[in-house]
């Protein structure tokens, strides 16, 4: 259950925290993964850890904020790494602010990161995956997305248009067998949290239904459900895995 063997998988945001875990959970399962982010120090390290675990994975440096670029370094990729079949649209960033004050730089950065690049990143291998008759794909979004947040307007705007994106790409796909589903976690413990305060956090926990934060692991253990063959007729889903912050 749940393996992956002979499959290459893409997963974006790959250098820390949801990404990391992620990559590490599809390699573990056997999947060759191309871990990919901007600090390609970070992603070496990774992929020498999963090498030394008996698995395989590639770094690849790529931003998202330079969407031009992307279809480029996708297509240079050297056999057998070129026929990715499954994409994690993971990365993500925040510039949180009260809607009145946020500058159109904030709005841009985030919009730019979270939605156009996972766009071109998806458009990048959706024709290889064509070709396959074969691919899966998770967006990771955020509960956030779902039901909004004061101060994350940019934010949740992103998330909320990566449902839209993975559900019409849902319609357009099925037929080649391309599965594509998102993610949307709640509160999880990782560096783009550790900046919210203690008391933010203790009023957050409460709205939480199993009273405790997420860990990496329980969003990588839901990707590759996702990702796997047991969820082949699951497709065009948004799969909450917030502990029950958002019923
Ligand atoms: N933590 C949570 O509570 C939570 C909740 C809901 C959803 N999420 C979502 O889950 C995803 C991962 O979050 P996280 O908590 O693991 O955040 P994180 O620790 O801040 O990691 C973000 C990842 O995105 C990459 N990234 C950022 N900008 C990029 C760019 N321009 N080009 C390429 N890669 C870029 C970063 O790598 P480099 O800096 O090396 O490029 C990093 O690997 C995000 O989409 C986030 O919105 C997180």
């Amino acid at each position: 259950m749940f393996r992956l063997d002979g499959k290459t998988a893409l997963v974006t945001g790959a250098s820390q925290g949801i990404g990391r875990a992620i990559a590490m959970r599809l390699a573990e399962r056997g999947a060759r993964v191309i871990v990919a982010a901007r600090n390609l120090a970070k992603l070496e390290a990774l992929a020498e850890e999963i090498g030394s675990a008996g698995g395989q994975a590639k770094p690849l440096s790529l931003d998202l904020t330079q969407p031009e670029a992307i279809s480029g370094q996708i297509e240079a990729l050297p056999e057998p790494w070129s026929e990715i079949g499954i994409l994690v649209n993971n990365a993500g960033v925040t510039r949180d602010g009260l809607f009145a004050r946020m500058s159109l730089e904030q709005w841009e950065e985030v919009l730019s990161t979270n939605l156009t690049g996972s766009f071109a990143v998806t458009r990048a291998l959706v024709r290889g995956m064509m070709r396959q008759r074969y691919g899966r794909v998770v967006f990771v979004s955020s509960v956030v997305g779902l039901m909004g947040n004061a101060g994350q307007a940019n934010y949740a705007a992103s998330k909320a248009g990566l449902v839209g994106l993975a559900k019409s790409l849902a319609r357009e796909l099925g037929s080649r067998n391309i599965n594509v589903n998102v993610l949307a976690p709640g509160f999880i413990e990782t560096a783009m949290t550790d900046e919210v305060g203690e008391r933010a956090k203790q009023q957050l926990s409460e709205t939480i239904v199993l009273r405790r934060f997420g860990t990496v692991d329980d969003i990588a253990a839901a990707a590759l459900f996702l990702v796997s063959d047991e969820a082949s007729y699951i497709t065009g889903q948004v799969l909450n895995v917030s502990g029950g912050m958002y019923i």
